[in-house]
C-alpha cells in the first residue's frame, strides 16, 4: 500500500486514479496491505457480507470498532483505513456523531471515518473536521437509506434528482470532507460533480468518470456466485477454489490420504512452530503491532 493520510488522498486529485477496498479481517487486511490499493475502508457492507443480513442497518458502532482494530492489527500501522459510520451512529446529534467518530479513530484506530449524506450531514462533518477527524463522504445511492429510497436503485436519474445530488456532492466538499464516495448514479452526474468538487471522487457503480474506485473486496474476488449486479466486475472466483479446496479436504480425510506422515508426530517436535509459519494471524501480528 501507498500509506497514504487523509491530506495526501486528498492531493492525489487529478493525478491519476486512486484505489480503495472494503476489508474486515486481520489476514485479508494483511494480504491486501501487500498490494498496490490506497486505502482500506472497514464498510458497513461487513452486514452484508460478514453477518449474512439482506442491509446494513442492524450494524453496530461496537461492530464497526472491532473489524476496524482486526483490520488494523493486520494491515500494519501505516495503512489508510477508513471506518464507515454505522445507521443512527452520526444522525441524532452532532455531539453523538463526534463521540462516535472519536471512538472510531481512538479504539477502532481508524485514520478517518465515513459517512452517507449530502447537505443534511454537512454540519456534522465540518464539526468533525474541526475536531481533527477525517471524513470521507458518500452520496448518491447510500443503502443506510434504502427505505426513504424504495430500494437500492440507481439515483440522480431525471435532472431534478441530479442536481440534488450535485448539490449534496458540493456541500459534503465545503463542509471539509478529504474525499466522497458516489454510489448508483449515471456516467454523466458522476463526471459532473468530478469536475466540480476538488476532493476526490470514489466510484461504485459511478463509471469511470471518477478520481477512483471502491468494490467490496468478498464481490471482487466472486465469493457470492449468486451477486451479480452490472456495476461488479469478479477479479477470482474463490468461491470455485473455495470450494474445490473443502471438497478435496473432504474425499482425502475420507479416503486416508490426508493426515500423511508428513502432518504427523513421532513424540518430538513442537505443535506451535510447526502451525506458525503457516498461520495468517502471526503474520498479521508482525505487521500490525497493535492489540
Ligand atoms: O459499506 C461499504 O462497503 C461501502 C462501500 C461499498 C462504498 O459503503
Amino acid at each position: 500500500m501507498r500509506n497514504l493520510t487523509a491530506q495526501s488522498f486528498k492531493s492525489k486529485k487529478g493525478q491519476g486514479k486512486l484505489v480503495v477496498l472494503t476489508c474486515y479481517d486481520a489476514t485479508f487486511a494483511s494480504l491486501i496491505s501487500k498490494t498496490s490499493i490506497d486505502a482500506i475502508l472497514v464498510g458497513d457492507s461487513l452486514g452484508n457480507v460478514i453477518q449474512g443480513r439482506s442491509d446494513t442497518l442492524e450494524v453496530t458502532l461496537d461492530d464497526v470498532i472491532y473489524h476496524t482494530r482486526c483490520v488494523r492489527r493486520g494491515a500494519g500501522q501505516d495503512a489508510h483505513i477508513i471506518a464507515d459510520m454505522p445507521f443512527m451512529t452520526f444522525q441524532v446529534s452532532t455531539q453523538e456523531a463526534m463521540r462516535n467518530a472519536g471512538m472510531l479513530l481512538s479504539v477502532g484506530r481508524a485514520n478517518a471515518v465515513k459517512l452517507e449524506g449530502g447537505v443534511r450531514v454537512a454540519e456534522t462533518i465540518s464539526r468533525l473536521v474541526q475536531a481533527g477527524i477525517p471524513v470521507m463522504g458518500h452520496v448518491g445511492l447510500t443503502p443506510q437509506s434504502f427505505n426513504e429510497m424504495g430500494g437500492f436503485k440507481i439515483q440522480g436519474r431525471d435532472a431534478g434528482a441530479a442536481a440534488a445530488i450535485l448539490e449534496d456532492a458540493v456541500a459534503v466538499a465545503e463542509a471539509g470532507a478529504y474525499s466522497i464516495v458516489l454510489e448508483g448514479i449515471p456516467a454523466s452526474l458522476a463526471a459532473r460533480i468530478t469536475e466540480t468538487v476538488g476532493i476526490p471522487t470514489i466510484g461504485i457503480g459511478a463509471s469511470a468518470n471518477c478520481d477512483g474506485q471502491v468494490l467490496v473486496l468478498y464481490d471482487m474476488l466472486g465469493m457470492n456466485p449468486d451477486f451479480n449486479p452490472r456495476f461488479l466486475k469478479k477479479y477470482a472466483d474463490l468461491a470455485s477454489v473455495i470450494r474445490g479446496a473443502v471438497d478435496t479436504f473432504g474425499d482425502e480425510v475420507r479416503g486416508g490420504a490426508f493426515p500423511g506422515p508428513q502432518h504427523s508426530f513421532s513424540g518430538e517436535g513442537l505443535y506451535s512452530s510447526a502451525t506458525a509459519g503457516s498461520s495468517g494471524a502471526v503474520d498479521a501480528r508482525k505487521g500490525g503491532g497493535e492489540s
